[in-house]
């Protein structure tokens, strides 16, 4: 994602969006494009992160697409919580959509996309055929915000490298056709969409997950609200994993259990202060790379 999207407010130290004065022009630009391509597709896939499902959203895509068909491709789903990205699959399955969990970094659940899509076809693939459409291609297009991992998967899916990746804001290439088999062609969605930027919690998800870059946020207030959130959430894997079984860590106040954090690991500076920025990074860090264990930060109930 662009450097500049999000910013530290000194003030505040909240995560600031800086780029309101050139963003919307861009998005603007970027969801045109996909509003014309519409008319080339039967469906749109949306690609979103199981561990952010409602942050690493489009907000504007419900309006542009409006009444396609869609499916929604829960990726990373090797570092989501089972049960939580179950939920959202029968949530959206409430609201009339298909969605399914895949993992693109082993390729798990690849394999249902096809068959997915051809069972949301199947009344008009039955009417295709009556009209004497047999075999008809169904074309989808594939939408999502940067580091969802759709190059990642339109890859898996196409089993090639073609799908560069592409996170440049309001830089549009040309359409981008794959075909995934005999009857289902995918196209590449020819612009970037964006988060609902101008909320901080979205913001906020997004730095969690890595999909903000952490050079351009304060990485000890993310790690902050990170624990927060994972105390809310996960007390038991966060209290195993830093050693704080013992602790009252509902009466701490973020900046304590940072300290503690650097304290249980030993992160000391001179003077025998702790070193709360090396803490911040490991707890950021060890969140990513799951060692805290499979974690999805927002439920349906409370998107
Ligand atoms: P994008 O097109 O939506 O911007 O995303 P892209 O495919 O470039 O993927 C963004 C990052 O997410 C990549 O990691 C990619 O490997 C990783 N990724 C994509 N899908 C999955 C998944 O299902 N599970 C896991 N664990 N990771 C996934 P990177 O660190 O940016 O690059 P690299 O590790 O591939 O070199």
């Amino acid at each position: 994602m662009e450097k500049n999207m999000y910013l530290k407010d000194n003030n505040s130290g909240m995560l600031t969006s800086a780029a309101v004065n050139w963003f919307p022009g861009h998005m603007t630009k970027a969801n045109r494009k996909i509003e014309s391509s519409l008319k080339l597709v039967d469906a749109v896939c949306e690609v979103i992160d199981a561990r952010v499902p409602q942050s690493s959203r489009n907000p504007e895509l419900d309006r542009i697409i409006q009444h396609k068909p869609r499916i929604i491709v829960l990726n990373k789903c090797d570092m989501a919580d089972p049960k939580k990205t179950a939920q959202w699959i029968s949530y959206y399955k409430s609201r009339g959509i298909t969605a399914i969990a895949v993992d693109c970094k082993s390729g798990k659940g690849i394999n249902n996309f096809a068959p997915t899509v051809k069972s949301v076809f199947a009344d008009k693939i039955k009417q295709w055929e009556s009209k004497g459409m047999i075999g008809r291609t169904i074309r989808v297009m594939v939408v999502g915000i940067p580091n969802v991992g759709k190059s990642s998967f339109i890859n898996k899916l196409t089993k090639s490298t073609r799908a560069k990746a592409e996170d440049r804001p309001g830089v549009t290439r040309g359409n981008q056709w794959f075909t995934v088999d005999k009857t289902l062609d995918i196209l590449d969605t020819p612009g970037v969409l964006w988060p609902k930027f101008e909320d901080q919690n979205v913001g906020m998800m997004l730095a969690y997950t890595g999909a903000v870059k952490d050079d351009v946020v304060d990485i000890e207030l993310l790690a902050m609200n990170l624990l927060v959130l994972l105390r809310e959430k996960y007390p038991e894997p966060l209290k195993a994993r830093y050693k704080l079984d013992k602790i009252d860590i509902d009466s701490l106040e973020a900046y304590e259990l940072l300290e503690l954090i650097g304290r249980k690991r030993g992160m000391l500076i001179s003077g025998g202060e702790i070193d709360t920025l090396r803490a911040a990074s490991t707890v950021l860090d060890e969140f990513r790379a799951t060692t805290l264990g499979k974690i999805t930060l927002e439920d349906v109930n409370n998107g």
